[in-house]
């Protein structure tokens, strides 16, 4: 780990099976940043339990995870990764920053408000702090870059605030963080019927898994929705049709999206050829990733080490934080 470069942190939930969006969304531009920052990206597991009350899973859930973000990028050795649960100094800042987080704004949160429409029989104190941890997940290494989604946006705005109300009351402990994307439009990855965003948990028949077998791209790829193709020249794209053309761009050479582009204009596309070449492409596209993702998770020893010597970094990186943030505090007795 290389001194005094900026500090990059992300997380993810262990809470299902990660499909292109999260590649494209987030893991892509992780994989990047490794190389340009000092990098920490960590398993979310307290998170998950604000909606996964069941923790049957959980480890297996972690590992498979861990064994994903690597297959798709991730270096162990140029990065520090770890599980949330296993870095105690988080929960500590968590509680500091919760005498800082009013009520009235966690309850404005869009998440927290979606979330307590979807679940009204676990509208759990967690949910309502979620953003607390997120910001103590950050702080805790002194971040200065979030790569994040859009959807995420929010939170990491009640970080920065959450953050500038701590410097201001106790003394300057956090540098103010702010989302980073490499792009100035983030991809954003339709689920295939064009409804939605693709889903780690639902709608699994028009979400792209990064485990999915071939056959089983091909067969999502080709019950996509389509329709009997334009009827004038150079039309707007439907959604739905407009998601297969942004994942054909994604994954196939910029001829072949040339030519669809040229065919789709000029209303001679065939979909079913397009969504034939575009299962091919993705094929070749996921298939080393699925196939490195097996190979680790054969040996689940492996996993554990890395998360064992992450846990260590993250360790010392989140010690140094709250000893400085005890001392401000006043909270330094011994
Ligand atoms: N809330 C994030 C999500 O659902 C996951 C997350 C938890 C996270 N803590 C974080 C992301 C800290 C970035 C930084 O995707």
């Amino acid at each position: 780990m290389e001194k005094n470069k900026e500090i990059v942190l992300s997380g993810i939930r262990p809470t299902g099976f990660l499909h292109l969006g999260n590649y494209f969304g987030a893991l892509k531009n992780w994989a990047r940043m490794q190389y340009e920052y000092e990098c920490y990206f960590f398993i979310a597991d307290w998170h998950s339990l604000t909606t996964h009350t069941d923790t049957s899973e959980l480890k297996s859930n972690t590992r498979r995870l861990v064994s994903e973000l690597i297959a798709g990028g991730l270096d162990p050795e140029k990065c520090t990764i770890y599980a949330q649960s296993d870095i105690p100094e988080i929960a500590e800042l968590y509680l500091y920053l919760n005498m800082l987080a009013y009520k009235g704004e966690l309850e404005k949160t869009v998440t927290f408000k979606e979330k307590v429409r979807q679940q009204p029989d676990n509208n759990n104190a967690g949910l309502l702090t979620y953003p607390v941890l997120q910001a103590a997940d950050i702080l805790i290494h002194r971040a200065q870059y979030v790569p994040v989604g859009k959807d995420q946006e929010q939170h990491i705005e009640m970080t920065r605030n959450f953050a500038e109300r701590f410097n201001h009351r106790y003394g300057k402990v956090f540098p103010v963080p702010t989302a980073f994307s490499y792009s100035e439009d983030l991809v954003k990855i339709k689920s295939l019927d064009g409804s939605g965003k693709m889903s780690k948990s639902e709608q699994q028949m028009n979400t792209l898994y990064l485990n999915d077998d071939d056959a089983l791209i091909t067969k999502k790829i080709m019950k996509a929705k389509t329709d009997q193709g334009p009827e004038k020249p150079n039309s707007k794209k439907p959604e739905y049709i407009q998601g297969l053309f942004t994942l054909l761009g994604l994954v196939s050479a910029p001829e072949i999206l040339a030519k669809f582009e040229y065919d789709f204009n000029h209303c001679q596309i065939r979909y079913g050829d397009m969504k034939k070449q575009l299962a091919e492409d993705m094929i070749l596209f996921i298939r080393p990733i699925r196939e490195k993702a097996e190979a680790l998770q054969k040996d689940p020893a492996r996993i554990d080490n890395i998360l064992a010597k992450g846990a260590m970094r993250a360790r010392i990186s989140a010690a140094a934080t709250l000893l400085e943030v005890r001392k401000v505090l006043g909270f330094k007795y011994l």
